[in-house]
């Protein structure tokens, strides 16, 4: 073994799979042509100003300079209570279920180590955001991959989860409004979900990072309003997307109370918590007026719009998503996900996210991110209008 060589649990990751993409367009720059990247999900719009405020402030004052808590600070865990109980009607209790997380991703990562031992698995969604395969695998477990199935509205169907992996199961991890299938929960899912982890005794984690990003009138719930669900689980909710905060790295893992302490306690070990300048900025965001929310969603319901025509217009059935800020679409006939990014970016010079980068079944679709400004956005459907009608 060569002194650099990763470890085998790292070995068994796949690349981060951004970088494939990013090294694509950065050689097409470099030949000078101008490409327009629809595959990442980062608001282009700047966090909202009374945030940025917020942040200036709390940044001014000493309080905030030294090492956070863990725990949090108690205007971050009462902001969260509230803005739980207003936005979801759901209690917290402020003192023992809600902590802070340096963003939903060190939660999901972290949440493995703090639960999983080799030997047992975590069942994820696929295709899903990449830390719920990546994590277990890090942390020396398996993750049973739960195929989201289209005609159930892209749910697993948990019928279908083998025997002995729900013996073995410790974590769940699912995420609706869904990435990448903009799919929202199907009527009595969460309900469904709490039954089976209590028969089979595992530790839910919705992931929430799309609450807030919603469209036709939908609004999205928490898994924490389910009947049950804070017996058997736990949410993480992410600022991140719907509040412009991806740079922040501010989040909150909320619910099961002694869920939340294991994950503090594995915290206490490996990282020195969320900057309390953050936290306070944080907090006046979910305290903060509903309409710059509202704003960010009639923005991306107008781009969803764009984009769901153009493509229909050039033959992909696709269906308008009520959440997420992607379009997730079939590849049209006799292409994988990978020849059709391919060719729409060498064609028309524009990225988009190949479905299998999610996972197994993923395969077969694309996922076009609604954060490009709209007048690139714009250019960028003309382009794959008359590129590929
Ligand atoms: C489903 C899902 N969860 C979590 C995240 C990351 O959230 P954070 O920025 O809080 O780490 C993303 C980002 O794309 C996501 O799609």
């Amino acid at each position: 073994m060569a002194l650099t060589d990763p470890s085998k649990r790292l070995q068994a990751i796949p690349p981060y799979m951004f970088a494939e993409l990013e090294r694509k367009i950065e050689q097409k720059a470099e030949e000078g042509i101008n490409v327009i990247s629809l595959g990442i999900g980062d608001p282009d719009t700047p966090t909202f100003r009374y945030v940025v405020e917020a942040m200036r402030e709390a940044v001014g004052d000493p309080s905030t300079h030294k090492y956070p808590s863990n725990r949090g600070r108690p205007e971050f865990r009462e902001a969260f209570a509230d803005f739980y109980l207003s936005r979801f009607g759901v209690e917290i209790d402020a003192v023992d279920e809600v902590i802070p997380a340096i963003g939903a991703k060190e939660c999901i990562y972290n949440l493995c180590f703090a639960f999983l031992d080799p030997g047992d698995v975590a069942l994820a969604s696929d295709p899903g955001y990449p830390v719920y395969t990546a994590g277990p695998v890090l942390a020396g477990a398996e993750a049973q991959l739960l195929p989201l199935a289209p005609e159930l509205g892209f749910a697993p169907d948990l019928d279908a989860i083998p025997e002995e992996k729900l013996a073995a199961a410790r974590l769940m991890f699912i995420n609706y409004p869904n990435n990448p299938t903009g799919a929202i929960v199907p009527d009595g899912f969460f309900e469904r979900v709490v039954e089976l982890a209590r028969e089979h005794e595992f530790l839910v984690a919705h992931d929430n990072a799309y609450s807030e990003t919603t469209y036709d009138g939908y609004v999205a719930p928490s898994f924490l309003a389910t009947p049950g669900a804070k017996e058997v689980g736990v949410e993480v909710f992410s600022l991140s997307k719907g509040f412009n905060m991806t740079g922040w790295r501010c989040a909150a893992i909320l619910g099961n109370a002694d869920a939340v302490k294991t994950y503090w306690r594995l915290k206490t070990n490996v990282d020195s918590g969320l900057f309390e300048a953050v936290q306070l900025a944080g907090a006046a965001a979910l305290r903060g007026p509903r309409k710059h929310v509202e704003e960010m969603c009639s923005i991306y319901e107008r781009r969803r719009d764009l984009v769901v025509d153009a493509l229909r217009e050039i033959g992909v059935e696709v269906d308008a998503p009520k959440g997420t800020i992607y379009v997730w679409a079939p590849v049209p006939e006799g292409h994988t996900s990978t020849s059709f990014v391919e060719m729409v970016l060498e064609e028309a010079a524009v990225v988009i996210s190949p479905g299998s980068m999610y996972g197994p079944s993923g395969e077969g679709f694309f996922r076009i991110s609604l954060t490009t400004p709209d007048e690139l956005l714009t250019e960028a459907v003309e382009r794959l209008r008359s590129h590929l009608s």
